[in-house]
């Protein structure tokens, strides 16, 4: 079995401005530790100071969306390639938020990822049930659903990462049991494998998110098969976001 190497993303969502930004980067940077990959994704404009605090220091950068064309007459849109020419290595799609604020479908979510490979991003493909959708048993149907509609031909466990995200747990404090944490994982993989081979079933890094923080992160992220977190509101504080990251097994 292939050795999945943690990955504790910070997703900073519309908050911060420059200067605090900085101060954060640079708080996470001084924190850095062997063994597991530390990734943070701040809003689009504070990319590049992020990126100079962040220089040489082994975390990573991303964003929080890209369009899916490489350039052209897309009024406030950003491609990726201009991403990882401001120095991304990774891009969040199809976040719940974005969905609901956007209207965003698979589809859509299908064709940034595509762009997103293309520009040599990893894409952090988030998939995740509504409250709705737990309470009437249709979890596993719907993220069967969203896979299979968000995820193009190409995708391998180098170029993609999974973060199942409960919408009902994101930013309310609630999180899922172990069991069913663990119960969608092993759906999700099984998945992933059987559209993309074993290889890409075994390799790939499938992140836990929703109202992860210090004090539940040593629980979800023993589970079997997950591999990190997407982590909001508690990535907002680097003494937080580093314990998170501490509490990798
Ligand atoms: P939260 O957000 O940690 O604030 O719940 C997680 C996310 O939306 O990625």
């Amino acid at each position: 079995m292939t050795r999945r190497i943690p990955l504790i993303a910070g997703n900073w969502k519309m908050n911060g401005l420059k200067a605090d930004s900085v101060d954060l980067a640079r708080a996470v940077a001084a924190g850095a530790a062997e063994g597991r990959d530390l990734l943070v994704c701040p809003p689009a404009v504070l990319i590049p100071p992020v990126a100079e605090a962040l220089d040489g220091s082994g975390v990573a950068l991303g964003a929080q969306d890209c369009h899916f064309e490489s350039g052209g007459a897309h009024t406030g849109d950003i491609a990726a390639a201009m991403l990882a020419d401001a120095g991304c290595s990774h891009v969040i799609l199809g976040h719940s938020e974005r969905r609901a604020d956007h209207g965003e479908g698979d589809d859509l979510v299908r064709a940034k990822t595509g762009a997103a490979h293309a520009a040599g991003l990893v894409a952090i493909v988030c998939v995740g049930e509504t409250l709705q959708e737990r309470d009437a048993g249709q979890t596993l149907e719907r993220i069967s659903a969203q896979l299979g509609g968000s995820l193009p031909e190409a995708v391998t466990s180098g170029n993609t990462v999974i973060a199942y995200e409960p919408v009902w747990a994101i930013g309310t404090g609630r999180t899922p049991t172990l069991e069913d944490v663990a119960e969608v994982h092993a759906h999700i993989r099984g998945r992933i494998a059987a559209k993309f081979g074993a290889g890409a079933g075994d390799g790939m890094r499938i992140l836990y998110g929703g109202s992860m923080k210090p004090s539940n992160a040593a629980a979800l992220l023993a589970i079997d098969g997950v591999d990190g977190g997407l982590i909001g509101g508690a990535s907002l504080v680097a003494e937080d976001f580093l314990a998170i990251a501490a509490s990798c097994p």
